[in-house]
């Protein structure tokens, strides 16, 4: 089956999100559409090249929203019914507020739209799915209390994108998420995958709960599921 799978910039279930994508793209032909902030946040967990990896030819194309333009052009593919499905994993409140309200301005949202259009079936994997406190993960974060600001930040040094500016923070638009600064220090002063918990705020959940109106539309709590709901 030919399948689109869009990523927009949750750091939420992105690595699960992943995963199963792997998993899928080993029996169909994926097209993979990033929004301009899903690009950035898999590139600070370091999740990118994989994802990349997954790409190349006709309808298995890797795309960007950068290159996608104002009209999004890619949108046309699902109203003209070219995909046996659309999923978006994970989905950020962001996209979701503005599809529940029919705004379509950006290259996940248009998909969503136009698949919505082409009568094609979307999956919504949302990170705001339920009331009170989730845990989730950092990308790569400098812990200053551990920080010793040495003359020469060892971390600064391994880092190839020059991402780090010593004893102050990472620059997160270009970490690529590799972990070589979490290698590099010796005081363990640079946190990977650090859990926090947050709140889920109550508009972003009312705002999920209205997609089960939207036609040829379903909503999954986790990115696994997924897979049982293709088999
Ligand atoms: C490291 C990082 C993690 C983020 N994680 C989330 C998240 O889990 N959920 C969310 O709604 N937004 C998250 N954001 C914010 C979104 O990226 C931001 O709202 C963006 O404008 C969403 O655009 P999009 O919906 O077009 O992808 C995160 C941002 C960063 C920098």
């Amino acid at each position: 089956m030919k399948i689109a799978w869009g990523i927009t910039g949750a750091g939420h279930l992105l690595l699960e999100s992943v995963e199963t994508l792997e998993k899928l793209a080993k029996e169909h032909e994926i097209t993979v559409i990033l929004s301009a902030a899903g690009e950035e946040v898999l590139k600070m967990y370091g999740l990118y090249e994989r994802v990349k990896a997954l790409t190349g030819g006709y309808y298995q194309e890797l795309v960007l929203e950068k290159d996608q333009k104002f009209s999004y052009p890619l949108a046309g593919r699902f109203s003209l019914g070219r995909y046996g499905l659309l999923i978006v994993s994970p989905t950020t409140s962001n996209t979701i507020a503005k599809v529940v309200n029919g705004v379509s301005d950006s290259l996940i949202t248009n998909a969503i739209a136009q698949a919505g259009k082409g009568k094609v079936q979307t999956i919504i994997v949302p990170v705001d799915l339920e009331s009170g406190d989730v845990q989730t993960l950092l990308p790569s974060k400098l812990e200053l209390e551990l920080c010793q600001h040495c003359s020469t930040c060892q971390a600064a040094a391994a880092c190839p994108q020059d991402a780090i500016t010593p004893g102050v923070e990472i620059n997160l638009l270009k970490c690529q998420g590799c972990g070589a600064c979490q290698m590099a220090c010796p005081f363990k002063a640079v946190s990977g995958g650090k859990q926090i918990t947050i709140r889920m705020r109550e508009i972003d959940v009312a705002n999920t709960r209205k997609l089960d109106s939207l036609e040829d539309l379903k909503v999954v709590s986790a990115p696994s599921q997924i897979l049982n709901l293709i088999s």
